[in-house]
């Protein structure tokens, strides 16, 4: 079967002139929004969820941010039969389309990631392995600020720690993650090709490489580090 999808296309020519300027930014300032109520609960479920799951705590914990239908967490589920994956997508329609049982060691949850992110980090949650497959590209220059690496919540989604694993069909969105990656962690991670063959993850990917798109991804390996999240000082909790 031949997809087809459109390719990428972007008013930039290289990395975003202010991602530096934005990286620094989300170090120095904190992230004032105050935490939906909808992701509060649902992050409450998820702490019985895994309390049920292991009452000892030792099973390793996978979250698959930005899983839409939930498929790649079924797969990764299956693969990873020890560990506890919980992926999270704040459509609720897509959360709701059926693709089959889902393994007791998975966990779909409906939540904003800006939120659960920093409710992770609250908690102490350590992920073993965290993926960002096919984050949205918000390939337009003016849009900087919705990419993950531009966005205020950077710090944490590094600070979680773990194995993080970012797929895309667009190469700058990676190699920008790279460079913000690098300037707040010191941490250096390489934008290599990838071939899913017929073991595609996500539908996205699916879509991507049925289309004939190249597909590009990034692995790091981090410290989990608190401490990147600036704190709020007083007048700006
Ligand atoms: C391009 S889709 C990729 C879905 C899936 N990972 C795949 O590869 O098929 C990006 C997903 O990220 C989700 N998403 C974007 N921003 C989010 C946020 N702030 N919180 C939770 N999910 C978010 C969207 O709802 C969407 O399902």
């Amino acid at each position: 079967m031949h997809a087809t999808s459109r390719t990428i296309t972007t008013n930039q020519l290289g990395p975003h002139k202010d991602l530096a300027r934005r990286v620094e930014r989300a170090l120095r300032h904190p992230l004032r929004k105050p935490v939906a109520a909808h992701t509060r609960e649902a992050f409450a479920n998820c702490l019985s969820w895994r309390a049920r799951q292991d009452a000892n705590g030792a099973r390793p914990l996978i979250l698959d941010a930005g899983c839409g239908v939930g498929l790649s967490t079924r797969r990764l589920a299956e693969r990873y039969p020890d560990h506890a994956v919980i992926g999270v997508d704040r459509s609720a329609a897509r959360l709701s389309r059926d693709h089959g049982a889902i393994a007791d060691n998975a966990l779909l949850v409906r939540a904003d990631l800006v939120d659960f992110w920093r409710l992770a980090l609250e908690a102490g949650w350590q992920p073993a392995r965290h993926y960002l497959l096919y984050p949205n590209p918000y390939p337009k220059s003016a849009r900087l600020k919705l990419r993950w690496h531009g966005h205020p919540v950077f710090p944490v989604l590094l600070a979680l720690g773990g194995r993080l694993e970012l797929r895309s069909n667009w190469r700058l969105y990676l190699e920008e993650f790279a460079l913000a990656l690098a300037q707040a962690t010191g941490v250096t991670a390489t934008v290599e090709p990838h071939a899913p063959g017929t073991n595609c993850l996500t539908p996205f990917e699916t879509k991507y490489h049925g289309s004939g798109q190249s597909l590009w991804r990034l692995v790091a390996t981090l410290p989990h580090a608190p401490d990147l999240v600036p704190a709020a000082t007083e007048g700006e909790a």
